[in-house]
């Protein structure tokens, strides 16, 4: 954290990578105005500009130099409260190229891929730089997060997405355009920890195994039951990896209020599923799952790939 100036030029402590700011609100900062309905408003403080809402309008220099956490009044009597965007707050209100990973999923990426200050991660891809903020904000600055991003208009978007939430270049991110299958063999690189964000990720699978230390663990994030099916086969066929375990995360709100105590309404029904696996180290291979596979499970309509020791012709239940 961190009291010292906003800074495009890279005058916030090296320590102090965490994307807080404390101390009065100042100049190109984003503010979150919350009005009574809940609606959200974000937007970067300007000198001398308006905000307008449905409710008229309010100065922002009636911001500047407070302390966040406070109440204004617009123009036409709306009342607004005012904080600094939290990290999950920002990443579901900036700009976007591609879908993001929702916090809930930023989190059990972080927990369960076991992301920890100094490692070294790579991700593929950058997409809107969302999940590179809370991997940036674990490393910290003696880390190092390698993003991956085949499209250009992707990569601007994430790299003015995690410069404007850092309030400079992050010294430990470092952006490459193109694709991971490709770029990541030829960087030569070692990491701890790979999570693959993107369509096919079976694609990126051997440049991952290659790049991994022993013990490092690939985590794929898939959209689909049937990217979540092939990505298992294929990390079982590949034969470098412990079992994989897939699993998704569900976060439902609750209603809390005198005797009304019951689950909310609405909740995000679905983002994607979640796999991780841990690297071999070189030669060895898993010991084999010693369960039979369920009855049908790799029968005549299965037409992925076959993990060492299942048969092409289904053995008769
Ligand atoms: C869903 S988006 C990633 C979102 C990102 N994780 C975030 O939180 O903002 C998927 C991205 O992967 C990129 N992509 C797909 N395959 C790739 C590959 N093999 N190498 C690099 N980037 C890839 C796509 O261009 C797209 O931008």
């Amino acid at each position: 954290m961190t009291d010292a100036p906003l800074s495009p030029s890279g005058d916030v402590p090296p320590d102090a990578w965490s994307g807080v700011h404390r101390g009065p609100l100042r100049v190109g900062e984003w503010v979150r105005l919350v009005d009574g309905k809940g609606r959200k408003h974000n937007f970067e403080l300007v000198e001398g500009k308006r905000f307008f809402s449905n409710k008229g309008h309010l100065e922002h220099d009636e911001l500047i130099g407070r302390e966040e956490g406070f109440t204004v009044t617009s123009s036409a009597g709306g009342e607004y409260l005012v904080f600094r965007p939290l990290l999950s707050e920002f990443v579901v209100s900036m700009p976007r190229g591609a879908a993001v990973v929702y916090p809930k999923d930023s989190a059990q990426i972080i927990a369960m891929a076991d992301i920890f200050p100094g490692a070294h991660v790579v991700e593929a891809g950058v997409g809107s730089g969302a999940l590179t903020c809370s991997l940036l904000r674990a490393v910290g600055p003696h880390g190092r997060v390698s993003s991956y991003e085949r499209r250009e208009e992707f990569a601007d978007v994430a790299r003015r997405n995690v410069t404007q939430f850092f309030g400079g270049d992050h010294p430990a991110w470092r952006l490459t355009l193109g694709d991971l299958a490709e770029e990541l063999p030829a960087s030569g690189e070692r990491c701890d920890r790979i999570i693959l964000d993107m369509l096919a990720p079976w694609d990126c699978l051997d440049a991952a195994a290659d790049a991994l230390l022993p013990g490092g663990i690939v985590c794929a994030y898939v959209a689909t039951t049937t990217q979540l099916s092939k990505f298992v086969e294929a990390v079982r066929v590949h034969g470098g990896f412990t079992e994989p375990a897939p699993w998704e995360s569900l976060v439902r709100d609750w209603h809390v209020e005198g005797l009304a105590v019951r689950p909310g309404h609405k909740m995000i029904g679905h983002t994607a599923f979640l796999v991780t696996a841990r690297r071999m180290a070189p030669g060895e291979r898993a010991p084999l799952k010693k369960r039979r596979p369920a009855p049908g499970a790799y029968g005549p309509d299965y037409s992925g790939p076959r993990p060492p020791g299942v048969p092409d012709t289904p053995a008769e239940d």
